[in-house]
């Protein structure tokens, strides 16, 4: 709170708000491979981000998460499509029209710190209202506010080779904004710095974010930061958006198996529908039995699928529960007899890999249990609540 007045004091916070936003619709964007294949980097994407959301872009390398950002922010001509920033259009291929980098208002930070070595610190982030014709004492004032934004007050005239790399990473963040952007484009810029000065970073990043309300697209590898940091999470494959939707549902209730597995570790388990009462529904497997909530299994789906349709079920491991030895009774629901094949210590948890009705399951157990660890045999159960239809009907197995 403090923060927040200081910051609001230095003038920083625009005065006039403006509408802004990121409009995209259709795009898409290919490249001429040397070889003469066409690859579709971007292909007909549809995504709005407000002012005050961060759009997380989350995908594995080569999905065309790069040149998204690259077309929003004008440095790549798009093939197809139309976007629009602040109610303005950028681009718009039914007109051929394409609005120049400058001439949007969108800034992009990038992994490496690309910071003038042979610049100040307050150089640097003045450079680019510099370069738009603001004043030189402006916008150095502008500059120092900035510095102070990003926890770095007083250090306007180091240069980047005497600072430390989460510093400089601070300093190049402060330059991104110094120009007031409305969509401020984020390319894995915490990539370069350590786990710890990456957590800090993160925090202060949402912190200044909520101060100054921009809408931003932010890509990252790391499933943690997408979870903490996205108000929406885009899952991202072979150039399109295959589930847009806030971290929990992401993570709880993804809509394909290509999203299950991409944030986070997911059982997956072939089964085929029974029954589904309002209270229980039943699946038959390789286990044998399973029993599901309907609240929760069906979710995302818009309807129940007939009895006798093939289903693939998903389990996140962090729900399913081992013990050692048998089970009491047999007759339990979703408690099976397991074989254990190996565990992971991972900190804070101990990760399992069993075999139950010739199927790999995992399950991850708090701590390290040390009775379990040496065990060969065990109990291997499941919540009904944590069982989810991730794909319903054999044809879209993939
Ligand atoms: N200038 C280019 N010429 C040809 N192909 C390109 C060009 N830029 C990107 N591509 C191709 O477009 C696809 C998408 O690339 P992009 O850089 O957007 O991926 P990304 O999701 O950002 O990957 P990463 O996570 O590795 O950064 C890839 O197949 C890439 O090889
Ligand atoms: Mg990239």
């Amino acid at each position: 709170m403090a923060q927040k007045a200081e910051t609001a004091a230095t003038g920083i916070i625009p005065s006039a708000r403006t509408p802004e936003r990121l409009e995209i619709s259709n795009l898409s964007k290919g490249f001429r491979r040397s070889g003469g294949d066409l690859v579709g980097a971007v292909s007909n994407i549809d995504l709005t981000v407000s002012s005050g959301e961060i759009v997380v872009l989350l995908g594995p390398s080569g999905c065309g998460k790069s040149t998204l950002l690259r077309c929003i922010a004008g440095l790549e001509e798009p093939d197809d499509g139309r976007i629009e920033i602040d109610g303005r259009v950028a681009f718009d291929s039914s007109r051929d029209f394409m609005a120049s980098p400058d001439k949007r208002n969108v800034s992009m930070m990038f992994q490496s710190y690309a910071l003038w070595p042979h610049m100040t610190l307050r150089e640097n982030v003045a450079y680019p209202l510099i370069t738009r014709g603001t004043a030189k004492v402006a916008a150095r004032k502008k500059a120092d506010d900035y510095l102070e934004l990003v926890g770095l007050a007083g250090l306007g005239q180091q240069y980047p080779g005497s600072i430390s790399g989460g510093q400089q990473q601070r300093v190049a963040l402060a330059r991104t904004l110094v120009s007031d952007p409305s969509v401020v484009l984020f390319d894995e810029p915490l990539s370069n710095v350590d786990a710890k000065v990456r957590v800090q970073l993160r925090r202060e990043l949402l912190r200044i974010h909520a101060e100054l309300g921009f809408a931003a697209i932010y890509v990252t590898h790391d499933q943690d930061e997408a979870m903490g940091i996205g108000n929406r999470i885009a899952v991202m494959r072979e150039g399109q958006i295959v589930q847009l939707a806030p971290p929990v549902s992401v993570y709880e209730y993804p809509s394909t198996r290509y999203s299950a597995e991409f944030v986070g570790a997911a059982n997956m388990i072939d089964a085929t529908l029974v029954s589904s009462t309002a209270s229980d529904v039943t699946f038959t497997s390789a286990l044998g039995e399973i029993t599901a909530k309907p609240e929760t299994v069906w979710a995302g789906h818009s309807s129940v699928p007939a009895p006798g349709t093939d289903v693939v079920l998903m389990v996140r491991p962090e729900y399913c529960g081992l013990a050692e030895g048998a089970p009491a009774d047999r007759g339990t629901a979703n408690v099976w007899e397991a074989d254990i094949d190996g565990s992971l210590y991972a900190g804070s948890r101990t990760e399992f890999r069993c075999t139950a009705g010739g199927i790999s399951l995992s399950a991850w157990v708090v701590g390290s249990p040390a009775g379990l660890q040496k065990a060969t045999r065990g109990s291997f159960s499941i919540p009904p609540s944590a069982v989810r239809a991730i794909e319903i009907g054999a044809a879209t197995n993939d």
